[in-house]
């Protein structure tokens, strides 16, 4: 991924990041590119009063490449389905740029809509609402290969099966129902439908959150796989950093449809500048290897989007918060090799109290 913060900003601050087992495929390959995406929500409060106006995505950049995964992480609510849903192209931007695969989607006639809607799959947190009971597993890997004329159902029947090995379920399961499945080997069959028609991109919704936390490593290391061998692009889309840490290159922190942090993963895993991403990665158990983070309790609720501070948006939560934080919404800038959007990130950065020189971050197994 690069962060595309500026007109003509071709890699940003992400580029060099990266680790195995994703190295195998050409960098340069962009899958996806995101400027200044946004989503507004009309929200209805009442018969007298006027609708308000949610900002769900507030302007969000990011490209990612062949063979790379970016990791949105943030609380419920701060926008992260919103996104994955404008980047799939089941919902459509407010404002904002989004190419998939260098072609314009938001402005793209009709059919070359339907061309790039086949390039950005999507695989959803529940496996058990996602699938259809009453259809058979083979009928439910072929159904989107329906709509290519040159296919017969002996090549599409062939086409299920193989994708049926490729992530890891045996030929007798092309006849069963998805009630006769576990939650993984759902999970299994709803990634194997996002590929069949090849997308480069996969839309990743939570899709680790419903299972035990073994079965979650197995999902994790078959989409890792996954994307080794086909060159797929990831946005992953998590609530739990130590998932995120296992599978992402690139990391975007969201709080209330902003970007807070972004770049890559080694660097805010090690060293996070922005107060909410310490505070969420101080607040995740088990991640051996991370600094000792000054322990941040996340005080009260996330503000309502509809109401959102006036100036740094995580000023109402934030314990380093000062006057200016209240009156002036930071940008996001470039530091330490990253875009943080934080009026005092100079200051985490030089008393270094979250500083790891050594964080050994990367194992081979996800370690959940
Ligand atoms: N269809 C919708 N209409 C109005 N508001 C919505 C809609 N979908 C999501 N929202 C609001 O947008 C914000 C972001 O929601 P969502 O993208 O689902 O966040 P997350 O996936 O991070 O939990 C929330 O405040 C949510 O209530
Ligand atoms: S700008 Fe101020 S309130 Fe916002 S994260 Fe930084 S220190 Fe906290
Ligand atoms: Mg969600």
């Amino acid at each position: 991924m690069s962060v595309v913060g500026s007109p003509g900003a071709a890699r940003g601050p992400g580029a060099a990041g990266g680790s195995a087992p994703h190295e195998a495929h050409p960098a340069g390959n962009l899958a996806v590119a995101a400027r200044g995406l946004t989503r507004v929500y009309e929200v209805r409060r009442g018969v007298l009063r006027k609708p308000g106006r949610l900002q769900a995505v507030g302007g969000i950049s990011f490209a990612i490449e062949a063979g790379r995964t970016l990791a949105v992480v943030g609380e419920s609510g701060c926008g992260k389905s919103t996104l994955a849903r404008v980047v799939a192209m089941i919902k459509p931007p407010s404002a904002g740029e989004l190419l998939l695969g260098g072609v314009d989607a938001v402005h793209a006639a009709p059919t070359e809509r339907r061309k790039l809607r086949k390039t950005a799959q999507m695989v959803f947190q529940n496996p058990y609402g996602s699938l259809n009971p009453r259809k058979r597993i083979g009928a439910i890997l072929e159904a989107p290969l329906e709509i290519n004329p040159t296919l017969d159902a002996a090549a599409r029947s062939e086409r299920a099966r193989a994708m049926l090995a490729k992530v890891g379920l045996r030929p007798e399961h092309y006849e069963r129902y998805p009630h006769m499945f576990s939650g993984g080997q759902r999970q299994r069959i709803a990634i194997a439908r996002a590929l069949m028609l090849e997308p480069a991109l996969v839309v990743a919704d939570e899709p680790v959150s419903a299972l035990d936390v073994s079965v979650q490593a197995q999902v994790l290391n078959l989409m890792a796989d996954l994307q080794r061998d086909l060159g797929l692009a990831y946005l992953f889309i998590s609530h739990d950093l130590a998932v995120v840490r296992y599978l992402a290159h690139e990391v975007l922190v969201m709080y209330l449809g902003l970007a807070l942090e972004q770049g890559a993963k080694e660097r805010i895993f090690a060293r996070p500048l922005h107060p909410y991403t310490q505070a969420l990665l101080a607040s995740t158990p088990g991640l051996a290897g991370t600094p000792r983070l000054q322990r941040i309790v996340l005080k009260g609720e996330l503000p309502s989007p509809l109401d959102p501070p006036q100036g740094c948006v995580f000023s109402t939560r934030c314990p380093h918060a000062i006057a200016r934080c209240r009156d002036e919404r930071p940008s996001p800038r470039l530091l330490d090799e990253r875009l943080v959007a934080c009026h005092l990130a100079e200051n985490f950065l030089e008393s270094g109290h979250t500083a790891d020189r050594n964080p050994g971050l990367r194992s081979s197994q996800p370690s959940l």
